[in-house]
């Protein structure tokens, strides 16, 4: 998510399950071809299984772009046929895409000959006065015969005249049944879902048949997983059905512990990293103050690893002083 998710981030939420696929903000081909590449793409091996978002419209360069992806280690590139700012649509690509379905199965062709790795592509349902009906199977036709190996669909439209890339996600109406009509249709591709989706068991609605319609394959989540991301803690047992513990915001916090100090060795400030764990507690005893010492005492020049040590050890007096009020209220 542009501005909001990048490496640190990812190798947090890496804590919480070894098996949820993490995807890259959008980098465009043009930075990818000709920008700083270890700054765009650069990854910890950790972070795997690990897409990358690519943004553009011309095959070429895609093509261009998915070798160099590829070549870094990726385990999927993936195209963005949904993103609805304005500085997208003057580059002609994103959402605006929905209208162009050949040229985009044309950019999935033009990937696929030049990579193993696979080749996906995350859509909207449709834009502005399009008919989703008739939009989605369009791109999904076309994206298929060109040998696409997932299709990720944001279950709403994106307007491009008048809302705000923010609006954009909340104000067009979801419509999951379109997305599991598609999939009734096309059997044969692994399409997942995005959009809303607020929590596991909402996850595993969308994994499991409803009204006669068939599961989806996959869910993708970006903002629930990114403001509590102890969601993600029960991931691998209940979505990928493996025999693990679940693992809780602190386990993960500390399994994190060592990537920060390599991250601070290596003249990166904290906070560029602990700004990603300010949602890591919420609706607990101490979760404010938890946030507070990261926020202002992790700002400072020369923080370090204590900052969060003390931020959990103010979060443990915290619940330790809530649990002997409810013990001696009980009392
Ligand atoms: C700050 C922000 C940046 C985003 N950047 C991207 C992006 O780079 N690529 C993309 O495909 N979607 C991007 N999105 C959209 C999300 O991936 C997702 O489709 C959308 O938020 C709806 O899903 P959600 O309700 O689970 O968040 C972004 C969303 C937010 C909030």
């Amino acid at each position: 998510m542009m501005d909001w998710t990048d490496r640190h981030c990812r190798m947090f939420h890496r804590q919480f399950s070894a098996r949820a696929l993490l995807y890259t903000e959008m980098v465009t081909t043009g930075a990818v071809i000709h920008g700083d590449r270890e700054k765009l793409l650069g990854f910890s091996g950790a972070e795997h299984p690990l897409a990358c978002q690519l943004g553009g419209s011309e095959p070429q360069d895609l093509a261009a772009a998915a070798r160099i992806v590829e070549d870094f280690g990726y385990d999927e590139v993936n195209l963005n046929v949904g993103c609805p700012s304005d500085r997208v649509q003057s580059g002609s690509f994103g959402a605006c895409l929905m209208q162009e379905p050949q040229l985009v199965a044309d950019c999935v062709a033009a990937m696929k000959a030049v990579v193993k790795i696979p080749v996906t592509v995350k859509c909207r349902i449709g834009v502005d006065d399009q008919d989703p009906e008739e939009a989605l199977d369009a791109l999904a036709d076309r994206v298929l015969a060109a040998g696409v190996d997932a299709l990720w669909v944001h279950a709403r439209k994106a307007w491009l005249k008048g809302l705000s890339p923010k609006e954009n996600r909340d104000i067009p109406p979801l419509d999951y049944g379109r997305v599991r009509r598609l999939k009734a249709r096309l059997p044969q591709l692994f399409i997942g879902i995005n959009g809303g989706i607020p929590s596991l068991n909402a996850s595993e609605a969308l994994l499991a048949e409803a009204d006669g319609l068939p599961a989806l394959d996959g869910v993708m989540l970006g903002r629930a997983a990114y403001h509590d991301p102890a969601l993600m803690g029960a991931v691998d047992r209940r979505i990928y059905g493996l025999e693990t513990g679940d693992v809780s915001p602190r386990q993960a916090i500390e399994a994190y512990i060592p990537y920060i100090e390599d991250c601070l060795s290596r003249g990166i400030r904290l906070s560029h990293i602990t700004r990603h764990m300010l949602g890591a507690f919420t609706a607990v005893p101490g979760a404010r103050l938890f946030r507070r010492i990261l926020t202002v005492e992790g700002v400072k020049a020369g923080a370090g690893v204590e900052v969060l040590t003390s931020a959990l050890a103010a979060l443990d007096e915290a619940q330790e002083r809530a649990a002997d009020r409810i013990a001696d209220s009980a009392a």
